[in-house]
């Protein structure tokens, strides 16, 4: 860890499967941004609790969403990486900061509002303090920077408000961090419904597409995305379909907008379908054969991840203590 560096810090949900909306979204910017950074990249289990979760699935998730980091290509050089849960500082600093949050400003998360209208009375309190979670994971770092997707923008000004309201009521203790929204790959939208944001816990399995997907599945999927009516190959407001498949590709090939909705002109959709599959697949099949083959050799990747929990620990009650001592939590 070079002193000059700053921190970059992000997590993903062990929850069911990732989709390539997490990978193109999170994981590919977070590999291309690394080597500027000292990162911390964990999958956030002790959110993921705040749903109800198979045990057994859970730590599945779990190892699988760590794997397919180092997989995708982030380096342990650049990287710590690690489960939440590993690391005991990410819930004890939850607590004190539940204790430094409003009610007013969390009701007014928008993601909370959704979850709950859904459940109405039962629904748990960890849905509701989640965002104090997240603030904690941010915070015990020392992040200036944390990459999220655009849905996660509010949990981050929260966790900008508390920060500054800490360091306001006893001493300059947290770093305020800024939000990295990526502009390409930021929103990956649902292949039937290109109007909903592609999501692990989607209801129909066809319209999203899992990293862990085999390749036929994912030609299938593709060729029955949804594009709109017309037939011209425009990137335009009107044309969601369109717009995702050309989005897709910009993020894996890098290439602009416009200049992949040109290359299209006067041709047919199921062009762009086809090109957009095999694009995905060429980027997507590496990744896969390394996944497996980190899970194949479990105790080398339980190693990996104990040598990050133990680094971030570190690190991480660094920042507790500071904490307990401005508090005036008395010295023991
Ligand atoms: N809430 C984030 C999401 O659903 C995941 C997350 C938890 C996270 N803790 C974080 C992201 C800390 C960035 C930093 O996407």
């Amino acid at each position: 860890m070079s002193a000059s560096k700053k921190t970059m810090v992000s997590g993903i949900q062990p929850t069911n499967k990732l989709t390539i909306g997490n990978y193109l979204g999170a994981i590919k910017n977070w590999v291309k941004l690394q080597s500027e950074y000292d990162c911390y990249f964990f999958a956030v289990d002790l959110h993921a609790i705040t749903a109800k979760q198979d045990p057994k699935q859970l730590a599945d998730n779990t190892f699988f969403a760590l794997a397919t980091y180092l997989a995708a290509g982030i380096d342990l050089k650049h990287a710590t990486i690690f489960a939440q849960s590993h690391v005991r500082q990410h819930a004890e600093l939850a607590w004190i900061l539940n204790c430094y949050s409003y009610m007013g400003e969390l009701g007014r998360m928008t993601q909370f509002k959704e979850k709950s209208s859904r459940a109405g009375e039962t629904i748990p309190v960890g849905l509701f303090t989640y965002p104090v979670l997240m603030a904690s994971d941010i915070l015990l770092y020392q992040a200036d920077l944390v990459p999220v997707g655009s849905d996660q923008k509010q949990h981050l000004e929260l966790t900008r408000d508390v920060a500054i309201r800490f360091n306001h009521n006893h001493s300059k203790v947290f770093t305020v961090p800024e939000p990295y929204i990526p502009t390409v790959g930021a929103r990956i939208m649902d292949l039937l419904e290109p109007t909903n944001k592609m999501s692990k816990s989607s209801p129909n399995e066809m319209g999203a597409v899992y990293l862990s997907d085999s390749m036929k599945d994912i030609e299938k999927k593709f060729k029955r995305a949804v594009t709109d009516s017309g037939s011209e190959i425009t990137y335009v407001e009107e044309k969601p379909g369109i717009r995702n498949l050309i989005d897709i590709q910009a993020a894996i090939t890098g290439r602009s907008i416009g200049d992949i909705a040109k290359s299209y002109e006067g041709k047919m959709y199921g062009h762009l379908k086809v090109d957009t599959a095999n694009i995905v697949i060429s980027e997507l099949q590496p990744v896969q054969e390394r996944t497996q083959r980190f899970l194949a050799d479990k105790g080398e990747l339980q190693r990996i991840l104990r040598a990050g929990s133990d680094k971030a620990a570190t690190r991480a009650e660094a920042t507790i203590r500071k904490v307990y001592d401005a508090i005036g939590f008395a010295p023991r």
